[in-house]
């Protein structure tokens, strides 16, 4: 999993004075609205004795352990210790990891990792288009994969030769032969455009089988990934003016579980009352999905090419793996086995940009990292 990233924690309406929890990378964090209408997002591990701090209170914008009563304000800093009395001064070090976060979109970004806030790169912004725009009909959903590794569900996302075989509403068994296209590379991701052979019409229903032309040949897709928020985004144009744009945002609940947080904007069949039918098509499509992923093995990706017989076709996929391993290299991806087996008696977070700045006297220490390289760093600049 991979740090130095920013993930979508929640939806910014589930965040408000009471305190939030929001399990991502395998670990627990807090999340509240102070008075100043600011989200705030924290290690959710007491740093006295390991108390759960989404099941404190908020007082005057700072968190009250339900333990023992410690007092955290925004910054970490324990501002309270009650056993201890009011006439001592709190040691520095009983203190908690803070993270950067950004509202955008409705959707609550935090950034997991110590970088500086020049190095950050930016919260992916191509869904901004669509939102509130009086052309796009947009509707958002969130799923939690069960049983799936985020960069398996990735290879599954950027994999355009397997509708044909999974989604009937939009694949076509009768022309499954891929369409090789080149692939370009962007900063943390790669964008491709491809024709696919579209399904019969009678293959769709509802409202959609009505307004789709029956001689329809083809649809024309372009796929985008960036490893920022782990996203991505499907434009599917089905004739010159029926589109369908589908993003999504995946947060690792952990190696093994994922949640996704997406939206689907459409330029046709526009009325409210269409959304129903459109969720209930996109809901298909997505456990049709997950009823695949979650059956392939190794749950997580090889660590090897050759452990599988890959295919031309599966290029974006190959792409989407290098893309992962660029990032860990040079980024940094927590050693799951290592973590996993210190983690059994001991609290690890991830490290925050106020440890960067002053590392010594924090009570938890970071998770292990992944081997970074020198010059997969320079390559990635
Ligand atoms: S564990 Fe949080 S105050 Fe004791
Ligand atoms: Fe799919």
């Amino acid at each position: 999993m991979l740090i130095n990233n920013w993930y979508v924690a929640a939806r910014a309406a589930e965040i408000g004075a009471k305190p939030f929890k929001s399990r991502m990378l395998g670990l627990d964090f807090m999340l509240f609205r102070d008075g100043s209408g600011k989200i705030n997002c924290m290690s959710g591990v007491c740093c006295h004795r390991g108390g759960a701090l989404h099941r404190g209170e908020i007082k005057a914008d700072c968190i009250v352990c339900p333990y023992h009563g410690w007092e955290f304000n925004t910054s970490g800093a324990c501002t309270k210790i009650p056993s201890m009395g009011d006439e001592i001064s709190v040691p520095k070090r009983a203190r908690i990891d803070t993270y950067p976060v950004q509202e955008k979109m409705g959707m609550v970004w935090v950034f997991l990792g110590d970088e500086e806030e020049s190095k950050r790169p930016a919260i992916p912004d191509w869904y901004e288009p669509f939102l509130n725009a009086p052309e796009w009909r947009v509707v958002t959903y969130d799923y939690i994969y069960t049983d799936v590794n985020w960069a398996r569900l990735g290879e599954n996302s950027v994999d355009t030769s397997h509708p044909a075989f999974v989604h009937k509403a939009f694949g076509n068994r009768l022309s499954p032969k891929a369409n090789i296209v080149p692939i370009t590379d962007t900063a943390f991701g790669a964008t491709v455009t491809r024709e696919r052979a579209a399904p019969p019409n009678s293959q769709k229903s509802g409202a959609m089988q009505k307004i789709l032309p029956t001689d329809r040949k083809t649809t024309r897709v372009t796929l985008e990934f960036s490893m920022v928020g782990i996203t991505e985004m499907l434009y599917q144009e089905m004739t010159s003016e029926i589109t369908q744009v589908l993003f999504s945002a995946r947060t690792p609940i952990d190696e093994y579980n994922t949640k996704s947080y997406g939206f689907q904007a459409r330029n046709f069949l526009m009325e409210p009352e269409q959304d129903a039918e459109r969720i209930k098509g996109l809901f298909q499509a997505i456990e049709e999905d997950h009823n695949i992923v979650r059956f392939v093995k190794p749950k997580l990706t090889p660590k090897s090419t050759t452990e599988e017989f890959l295919v031309e076709a599966d290029g974006m996929e190959l792409t989407y793996r290098r893309k992962v391993q660029e990032w860990a290299r040079s980024r940094g991806a927590i050693d799951t086995d290592a973590y996993e087996a210190a983690a059994k008696q001991q609290i690890m977070v991830i490290a925050s940009p106020a440890r960067r700045a002053d590392p010594k006297g924090w009570v938890h220490k970071p998770v292990p990292l992944q081997p970074m390289t020198a010059t997969a760093a320079i390559a990635a600049e």
